[in-house]
């Protein structure tokens, strides 16, 4: 990408008949590539968030399928075919609330039907996974460049989660914002809430920022409002799952909190993300929130710190309602309020 530097991490590519992506369990301490060469070991690395963040995942998900038509045995296409929609279903299903993954697992099942044997199936598929990793790379550009302008030199921006290169093809979404804008010569400095229970900001956001160099502290989850509340953040930016046609934003559970934070504060909350990441036929009672594993809350470190008898409850994502929203920062330029209107206008 001409002119574009910031963005150091390869999150997952396809190396010689091999899919393979940055573990990011083991993330600040280690880089080290999972490697996955059948379906099953993709739904696996997806639903133990070794790969994570929409717009990654979608590309995995791809890739996952290609790698499934690679193995199939049967000689007759229409039987492949079901084969590959069974592979596809058991893929779309590893997280529910994300759009982004069936979206690109449902269009590379579609490069399936254009396929005239059963042999030209893999290739056909996976020159399809390329495009949308090749594309995501680019909305991801895109993104930086619309948002760039939103962001002022000595802004400090408050991000969730991590919706960096990690959690795309590379380069990010609200991260492409902000190295952008630095790219562009304004001094930007980030706040990265640490987002428990998997802490994505101060295990990935933080580990990303510093590697580029740019300024980044991380706070209690608890701490955003505060912190709003005494002027010390300018704007909040954050990455989404699946944003709606009514402007409804899902995303990292502790969103919501922030997002009613900055509009009691008057701080502008932008939401940036591509267009795969829109869901324009869904209705918000139908979104369906991931519940994960209780012990992702429970423990911490491996080690239990409340009572033996306690549960807990652990919903992976909240939706943030469209008039909380200042605008969507897309690859296609920013929607601004009223977002309903404004989304169909852009996009239908
Ligand atoms: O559970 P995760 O880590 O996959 O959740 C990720 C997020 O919520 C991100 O903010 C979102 O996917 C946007 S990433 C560009």
């Amino acid at each position: 990408m001409p002119g574009k530097k910031r963005d150091s991490l390869e999150p997952v590519k396809w190396k010689n008949g091999v899919l393979e992506a940055i573990d990011q369990t083991k993330l600040p301490g280690r880089i080290v590539y999972v490697r996955m060469r059948t379906v099953d070991q993709v739904c696996s690395a997806i639903r133990s968030m070794k790969v994570r963040g929409a717009p990654l995942i979608g590309v995995v998900g791809g890739y996952g399928l290609a790698l499934a038509a690679m193995t199939i045995r049967s000689s007759d296409l229409n039987q492949a075919r079901s084969q590959l929609r069974k592979c596809a279903d058991s893929l779309i299903s590893t997280r529910p609330t994300g759009v982004n993954l069936r979206w690109a697992v449902e269009r590379v099942f579609k490069a399936s039907s254009r396929a005239m044997s059963v042999g030209s199936l893999g290739g056909g598929l996976l020159k399809e996974a390329d495009m949308i990793l090749r594309e995501e790379l680019e909305s991801a550009h895109k993104i930086g460049s619309f948002g760039a302008a939103l962001i002022e030199d000595g802004d400090t921006v408050l991000t969730h989660c991590n919706a960096g290169s990690l959690a795309t093809a590379g380069y990010g979404t609200a991260l492409a914002v902000v190295r952008s804008a630095v790219e562009d010569g304004k001094n930007v400095s980030v706040i990265a809430t640490e987002t428990r229970p998997l802490l994505q900001g101060s295990r990935l956001t933080a580990f990303e920022l510093s590697r580029d160099g740019i300024p980044v502290r991380v706070i209690c989850d608890s701490a955003a409002a505060q912190l709003m509340a005494q002027g010390m953040v300018d704007k909040v930016v954050v990455g989404a799952d699946r944003i709606l046609g009514t402007g409804h934003v899902t995303n990292k559970i502790g969103t919501l909190q922030i997002a009613l934070g900055a509009k009691f504060f008057g701080v502008p909350f932008y939401v940036a993300a591509p267009v795969s990441t829109l869901d324009l036929v869904s209705d918000v009672s139908r979104v369906v929130i991931e519940e994960r594993d209780q012990r992702e809350v429970l423990l911490i470190g491996g080690r239990r710190f409340s009572p033996r008898n306690v549960g807990a409850l652990n919903p992976a994502f909240d939706i943030t309602p469209p008039e909380l929203v200042t605008g969507i920062v897309t690859d296609r330029g920013v929607v601004g309020q009223p977002l309903a209107e404004n989304i169909r206008a852009m996009f239908s």
